[in-house]
């Protein structure tokens, strides 16, 4: 089993590329389907999310041609199965983004039911309601969610969220933008992968506004076209590294990134002390003297984001004073405390929405274990900033959403390894 060991207490320095968004690239190759032309995406991150995805995508009949690590052709023509298999949905969620694409597309998709996860419940009652206002039949049968437009083709509609949801925004856009007539999108997430996502089916032929705003208007069009089209910058892989800075008392610049989907990261780092300077696209973090306590609240993009809740905790167990982080987005979101706590940390959980974290001057390395994709980039940062040796077990939820994150790391002089024997560990610490 791969495992990062990390040796801490060097501040980071220097400066990272960020890769495209994992969360809009995910929304983004659903939509390629939505067309029989070629759809050309560049800046994907090399992550398994997105390899599982292509490979689903192919599963059912897409052509994927791989045009370099970050680059690929997808060729919806060829879709020939309307039908997801459940070992993808199993291992990514986003999986359920072909329901919206199959469905706009071909009137009918089947995609099995996405189950809870480590974070919390996460029903998906919202993405149904919208599927039905469009007009399609929703049968939960076996484990399955099988959807039919019951007139062959959606119809748009009015669409009221009860509740901000990311996954379902995407997936309404997904199915209302070929349905006949208009859809109107009240209380949309507007994160910007949301946007990113009207914005590669406007340049498809679709036409979508106010994506980033509280309504999002949808004109239903016949057919989409061709693309060409890149990626945004991953707004939680460059306010992870901005963390990294923090925590470790480093001077980081992180590059290609749009700082203004950065904000309420910077925002927070500037309260805990640390000095923010942003240009076009970068961003650079420096952190002098010791961090300071603060409070957080994770809420909806503007707000600050819960995928960034758990590298921001593991900061703050160095801040002096108490802080307090409130989740508001998921009902569990705070198990990996336990895990920072046995590095020395000080974080008691409240009900299930409140930590509150005393600083401690010092966290102490130890083997933990990443119990999901940003709580186990949260421990990494700890063992960056611990005294000794720290391991870090199940970085497959890492490699989720991180690409090359150790060899970022050690970019920027830190001392981490990804091992796979008890050998490589040994040889590890005897040179570090
Ligand atoms: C997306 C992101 C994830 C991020 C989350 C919140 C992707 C692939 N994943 O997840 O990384 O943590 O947004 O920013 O982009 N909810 C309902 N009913 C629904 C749908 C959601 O009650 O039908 C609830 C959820 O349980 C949760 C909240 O709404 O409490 C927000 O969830 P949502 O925005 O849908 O998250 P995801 O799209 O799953």
């Amino acid at each position: 089993m791969e495992q990062y060991v990390i040796k801490g207490g060097t501040p980071l320095k220097g400066s990272v590329n960020i890769c495209g968004a994992k969360n809009a690239a995910l929304a983004l190759i659903p939509a390629a389907l939505l067309t029989e032309e070629p759809v050309v995406i560049s800046n994907l991150p090399d992550v398994s999310d997105i390899n599982i995805l292509l490979d689903a995508i192919a599963a059912i009949g897409a052509r994927v041609e791989r045009i370099n690590r970050h680059k690929v052709r997808i060729v919806g023509a060829t879709v020939s199965q309307l039908s997801v298999d459940y070992g993808y949905v199993d291992k990514i969620r986003a999986s359920y983004y072909l329901l919206g694409s199959l469905l706009g597309r071909f009137g009918e998709a089947e995609v099995a039911m996405p189950g809870g996860c480590v974070i919390g419940a996460r029903p998906i009652d919202q993405h149904i309601k919208g599927f039905e206002a469009l007009g399609a039949k929703v049968l939960l049968e076996n484990g399955q969610i099988k959807t039919t437009a019951t007139q062959g083709r959606l119809k748009g509609n009015h669409i009221y969220f009860d509740v901000v949801s990311v996954g379902a925004t995407i997936n309404i856009i997904l199915a209302a933008v070929m349905a006949e007539g208009n859809t109107i999108i009240e209380n949309p997430a507007k994160e910007p992968h949301v946007v990113d996502l009207a914005n590669m089916l406007n340049s498809m032929g679709a036409s979508i506004r106010g994506a980033g705003t509280d309504v999002i208007r949808i004109k239903g069009v016949d057919r989409l076209h061709k693309t060409e089209y890149t990626v945004i910058p991953d707004q939680i892989e460059a306010g992870t590294f901005m963390f990294a800075a923090a925590v470790t008392g480093g001077d980081v610049t992180v590059k290609k990134v749009i700082p203004k989907h950065l904000e309420s990261i910077t925002s927070k780092l500037v309260d805990i002390g640390c000095e923010v300077m942003e240009y076009d696209d970068s961003v650079r973090v420096v952190a002098r003297g010791p961090l300071r306590a603060t409070q957080v609240k994770t809420l909806p993009y503007p707000g600050f984001p819960t995928d960034m809740q758990p590298q921001m905790t593991a900061a703050l167990t160095l801040a002096q004073g108490l802080s307090t982080v409130t989740e508001s987005i998921f009902e569990n979101r705070f198990k990996y405390t336990g895990e920072l706590n046995r590095m020395g940390a000080k974080i008691k959980v409240e009900g299930s929405s409140t930590a509150i974290i005393t600083g401690v001057k010092g966290l102490q390395g130890a083997h933990v274990s990443a119990p999901d994709l940003r709580a186990g980039a949260a421990l990494v940062l700890a063992g960056l900033a611990a005294d000794g040796y720290t391991e870090v077990d199940d970085i497959k939820y890492i490699n989720r959403g991180y690409e090359n994150f150790h060899g970022k790391l050690q970019g920027l002089g830190a001392s981490i390894v990804k091992v796979e024997s008890e050998e490589e560990i040994e040889r590890f610490k005897k040179m570090a």
